[in-house]
C-alpha cells in the first residue's frame, strides 16, 4: 500500500527554483537537497525508469507497474502516478515528503523513475548494476509537450512564446537542460551499463513489440492474454481517462488541464506542424551540429 503523499496547497505555488548541477539546471531547492539525492542508495533489484521530460515516463510508468503487478488493474489504481513511483530527484514543494524519503520507505522491487541525465545518476545506481530502462522521444514532439505543459503547470515559470521557449529547449536553459545532450548521454552508458534504450515512437507504433522486449529485458514471460491486457489499459485512450494516471487529480492550483490536458495528444509527429517553415529549417541546422558524431538516430522523420 503506497501512502498518498500528495496534499492541495493553500495556494498557487512559485515555480520551482533552479539549482544548476554540473551545468544541468535542476528544478532542485537547495545544494543541500542535492547532496542528500545524490547519495540515495539504490537497491539492486531497482527498477529505473529514466526520461527526458516529457517523452512518456507516465506512460511507460503505467506498462512497467502493470507488468510487476501481473496486470492486476486495481493494484494498479492503489494511487495516482505521482505517488505510486517516486522520482529520484523530484522535491515537488506540495509533497509532505520528498520523494528519496518515499523511496527509502518502500519495499522492493521498487520502481524509480528520474529525468536525470546520466552523469547525474547517483552512483549507487551504478554501483548495484540496476537495471534501467530509458525512453527518448524525438526533439520537436519532446519540445512541443513540454512547452504545452509549462504552459498548464505553476511548477515551471511561464514558457511565453513557443519561439522563445524554443530558442531555451536549443540552448538547454531548461529544467534538466539539453535534450540533445540527455538522449546522447544515457545512448552511450548503454554500452556499460544494463540500460534498456526505448523509443517513444517504436512504443506507439507496435506496442506488443516493444513491451515484449521489456519482458525480455526483465526475464519475464506472461500469457498473449495478459500482454494484450497490457497494452489495452496503457493505450493513450483509456490512460487518458484514468484519473490515477491523468494527473486530473492534482488541484489546478498546479496543474491547470483546461489551459492543456497533461493527456494532450499522444501522437508522433504532433510537433513540427507547430513550427513556421523558417523555425523548422533552423531548428533542423542546429539538430544536426548537436547530434553529429553521435551513433543514435531516431527513427521517425523529426
Ligand atoms: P503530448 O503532450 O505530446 O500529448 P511524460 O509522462 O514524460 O511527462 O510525457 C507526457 C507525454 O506522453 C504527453 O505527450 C502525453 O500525452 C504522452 N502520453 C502519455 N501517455 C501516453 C500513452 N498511453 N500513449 C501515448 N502517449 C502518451
Amino acid at each position: 500500500q503506497v501512502e498518498e503523499n500528495t496534499h492541495t496547497p493553500a495556494k498557487k505555488p512559485p515555480p520551482m527554483s533552479i539549482l544548476e548541477v554540473g551545468g544541468v539546471p535542476l528544478p532542485i531547492s537547495s545544494n543541500e537537497i542535492w547532496d542528500k539525492i545524490s547519495k540515495f542508495e539504490a537497491r539492486p533489484d531497482d527498477l529505473i525508469l529514466a526520461t527526458y521530460p516529457k517523452s512518456g515516463t507516465t506512460w511507460m510508468q503505467e506498462i512497467l507497474d502493470m507488468i510487476q503487478n501481473e496486470g492486476d488493474v486495481e493494484k494498479c489504481k492503489r494511487a495516482i502516478s505521482l505517488d505510486r513511483h517516486p522520482f529520484i530527484e523530484l522535491t515537488f514543494p506540495f509533497k509532505k515528503k520528498y520523494d528519496f524519503e518515499m523511496a527509502l520507505e518502500m519495499p522492493s522491487p521498487r520502481l524509480l523513475k528520474t529525468h536525470l541525465p546520466s552523469h547525474l545518476i547517483p552512483p549507487s545506481v551504478w554501483r548495484q548494476n540496476c537495471k534501467i530502462i530509458y525512453v527518448a522521444r524525438n526533439a520537436k514532439d519532446c519540445l512541443v509537450s513540454y512547452y504545452h505543459y509549462h504552459r498548464m503547470t505553476t511548477l515551471l515559470p511561464d514558457p511565453k512564446s513557443l519561439e522563445e521557449f524554443c530558442q531555451k529547449f536549443m540552448s538547454g536553459e531548461v529544467a534538466y537542460g539539453s535534450w540533445y545532450d540527455h538522449v546522447k548521454g544515457w545512448w552511450a552508458a548503454k554500452d556499460k551499463h544494463q540500460i534498456l534504450y526505448l523509443f517513444y515512437e517504436d512504443v506507439k507504433k507496435d506496442p506488443k513489440r516493444e513491451t515484449e522486449k521489456i519482458l525480455k529485458f526483465l526475464e519475464k514471460d506472461i500469457p498473449e492474454e495478459l500482454l494484450n491486457k497490457i497494452i489495452c489499459y496503457t493505450s493513450f485512450d483509456v490512460m487518458k481517462q484514468n484519473p490515477v494516471a491523468n494527473y486530473t487529480a492534482l488541484p489546478t492550483s498546479i496543474m491547470d488541464h483546461p489551459i492543456s490536458p497533461f493527456m494532450r495528444k499522444g501522437m508522433p509527429g504532433d510537433g513540427k506542424s507547430f513550427f513556421t517553415v523558417a523555425q523548422n529549417e533552423e531548428f533542423d541546422k542546429d539538430y544536426q551540429k548537436k547530434m553529429a558524431g553521435s551513433t543514435l538516430t531516431f527513427h521517425t522523420e523529426i
